[in-house]
């Protein structure tokens, strides 16, 4: 599987970087990490591709490289919106742009509390078209008893719907 990851500038950017940590070794996996991210540094001896967010001639901006599945995880309000515009100027929101256009599975982690009615409308619209809305949402029900727990629930739940096989959490029986 060839999957695009794109760490904006919420709050929450750890979860991001532990979803490309936690991936199984056969994923092919693209980071890209906007300026106002700035945790470039988590990644640089890692196996992963990484992309400079400024370089949109970069082999992901194109639909020809063909990805499976974007994830854009936190995904800040600014980016949100102008995914939302068709607005493509910088490499995560060129690569969530090509998913759309390629009708590829693209998942957006929105991070804010509360969510404006703007950012609402925004995501109302992205899922209309089939974009994934899957903000950081903990989930009691599990009884997590870490911090640590709780994101590799979360991040469990990224993966169930991207179609990446893990055991990051205790199902429900
Ligand atoms: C400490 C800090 C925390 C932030 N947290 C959020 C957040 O949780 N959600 C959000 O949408 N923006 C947040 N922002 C604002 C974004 O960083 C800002 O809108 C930025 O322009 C996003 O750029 P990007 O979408 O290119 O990454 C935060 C900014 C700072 C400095």
């Amino acid at each position: 599987m060839k999957l695009v990851v794109a760490i904006t500038g919420a709050s929450g950017v750890v979860l991001g970087q532990k979803f490309v940590d936690y991936l199984p070794e056969d994923v092919e996996a693209h980071v890209v990490v906007s300026d106002n991210a700035l945790t470039v540094e988590h990644f640089e001896n890692k196996r992963v591709t990484l992309h400079n967010a400024q370089n949109i001639a970069a082999s992901i901006s194109s639909g020809s490289f063909r990805v499976d599945a974007t994830a854009i995880i936190p995904c800040s309000m600014n980016t949100l919106a102008k995914i939302a515009c068709g607005i493509s100027d910088n490499l995560p929101t060129r690569v969530a742009a090509v998913a759309l256009k390629e009708q590829k599975k693209l998942l957006l982690a929105p991070r804010e509390l509360p969510f404006s009615a703007i950012a609402l409308e925004n995501m109302h619209k992205l899922a209309s078209l089939g974009v994934i809305i899957a903000p950081p949402v903990m989930g009691y029900y599990a009884k997590h008893q870490s911090l640590e727990e709780m994101e590799r629930f979360i991040i469990g739940k990224w993966y169930d719907v991207l179609g990446i096989p893990n055991d990051l959490y205790n199902r429900w029986k």
